[in-house]
């Protein structure tokens, strides 16, 4: 096929066909059109947009290039839940075990950390043993048995995104909202799912700051569900600080644990009841929120989550034991306590500034090869607004050596800002968006 013309069409503002999505997207899996012409074509898109066909058939075009997991068989309804990605959002590894032991299935796939977020299946493997690289014959097999499986991207799904992913990352075209939202949904709709939440991040560490773009993408990916009979339901959440207080991959599958224990920090238990919530309601098994969340607290309080997760980290071959005895998970040689640098009220907490000092202490990637330390981290327990005196401790800093040690120290500097006073935050959960419409979110 010729791409030519269509990037000529494109970039002086015309529309592509179905079928040319669609012959275009093969192509370019199977290596028929170079990468130099996709990136033109990338770039076209990022400054002239798609309209709503047109991003439905790119996301089509990508999700039929690879396979799908066949999951109708499953008499329950198949729920996942998908973040836009921040910094300590370790949400979904609460969610899974706690919407799975309340009998709805949860095929979750989920991806690697890179730039300043950090990444479901970096903190997983963090757990001894732990496999995600399932492939569809073995995840479709742990639906069945346990009704969870915790997956990534496998080569068998969606290959034409993950290859354009790479190549918008390499291009300065990853922010362009149908670019992401076809890019998210191509992977959604190949769960085979009978609903899907997204958490919608805004603020200065999410992917796509402004509300309005956030409001946005929320939009767009809900119609492309709506179109490819898939309900969707979006929350949009603050990304101006990190989620609950541990940021790295062992010590946010720590704070998870706990969580699944009932001892969560409270804007990491908000936000996970608020998306588990959706999900219960999508799939029919509740009558309200309120129900939902009584649900979930039963399940926590009775053990029954924590339980489910020992069942899932044995099943992906990890060690159970680590839901007893955090200790067994990976940890740091080096600590240290970071501390107030003087007396006054904690202005910001920059989750960028935060990520990009998990990647100097080698816990996150600057290129998709780099091999991670999974003991590094922080643990902050300061918070926006917080009253502090100088020498109070803000967090912990957890390293593999002295000069970890300093680059945390140093990161920490640049994102934890003590000043004499301080702006609010931004609303945990601004907007719950639906195909209905906007609307300002309550937890009522
Ligand atoms: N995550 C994805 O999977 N794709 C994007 O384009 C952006 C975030």
């Amino acid at each position: 096929m010729l791409a030519r013309p269509l990037i000529e069409r494109k970039r002086d503002g015309g529309r592509i066909g179905s079928g040319e999505w669609r012959q275009l997207m093969a192509a370019y899996a199977a290596g028929d059109i170079p990468d130099y012409q996709m990136a033109a074509l990338a770039m076209a898109i990022y400054f002239r947009g798609l309209d709503r066909a047109e991003t439905g058939a790119l996301t089509d075009a990508m999700l039929r290039s690879g396979a799908t997991l066949e999951l109708a068989h499953l008499t329950k309804p198949r729920l996942d839940k998908h973040s836009t990605g921040g910094v300590g959002d370790k949400v979904s590894l609460v969610l899974a075990p706690l919407i799975a032991c309340l009998g709805v299935a949860v095929p979750m796939m989920s991806g690697r950390g890179l730039g300043h977020t950090g990444g479901t299946l970096d903190k997983l493997e963090s757990i001894p043993g732990f496999r995600t690289g399932l492939s569809l014959a073995e995840a479709t097999q742990q639906l069945e048995e346990l009704g969870c499986a915790l997956i990534g991207q496998t080569g068998e799904i969606a290959p034409a995104d993950r290859k354009l992913y790479a190549l918008r990352d390499a291009t300065g075209t990853v922010e362009s909202i149908p670019l992401i939202a076809a890019s998210i949904m191509s992977k959604k709709l190949a769960e085979g799912l009978t609903g899907l939440v997204l958490d919608v991040k805004f603020g200065s560490g999410a992917f796509l700051p402004a509300q309005e773009r956030g409001l946005e993408l929320a939009r767009t990916m809900i119609e492309l569900g709506a179109d490819h009979g898939c309900p969707v339901i979006a929350l949009l959440t603050a990304m101006d600080r990190p989620l609950g207080r541990a940021c790295g991959n062992a010590v946010e599958v720590e704070e998870s644990i706990m969580a699944l224990k009932g001892e969560g920090p409270p804007d990491l238990m908000r936000v996970t009841y608020a998306l588990g919530a959706e999900m219960l309601l999508l799939a029919g098994t509740v009558r309200d929120r309120d129900d939902a969340r009584r649900r979930m607290e039963v399940a926590i309080s009775s053990g029954r989550a924590a339980e489910y997760l020992q069942r899932l980290i044995q099943a992906q071959g990890g060690d159970p034991r680590v839901v007893d005895d955090p200790g067994l998970l990976p940890e740091a040689p080096e600590c240290d306590v970071y501390v107030a640098p003087r007396a006054g009220v904690v202005a910001c907490v920059e989750p960028r500034a935060v990520g990009h000092g998990i990647i100097a202490l080698g816990g996150g990637r600057t290129r998709v090869e780099d091999v991670i330390d999974p003991a590094v981290g922080f643990v902050i327990t300061a918070r926006p607004g917080d009253v502090v005196k100088a020498g109070e401790p803000l967090a912990t800093i957890y390293a593999r050596d002295e000069a970890g040690l300093a680059a945390g120290r140093e990161a920490l500097t640049r994102a934890i800002v003590v000043a004499d006073d301080a702006e609010p935050p931004l609303p945990l959960i601004a907007y719950r968006i639906t195909e209905a419409g906007v609307e300002a979110y309550t937890d009522g």
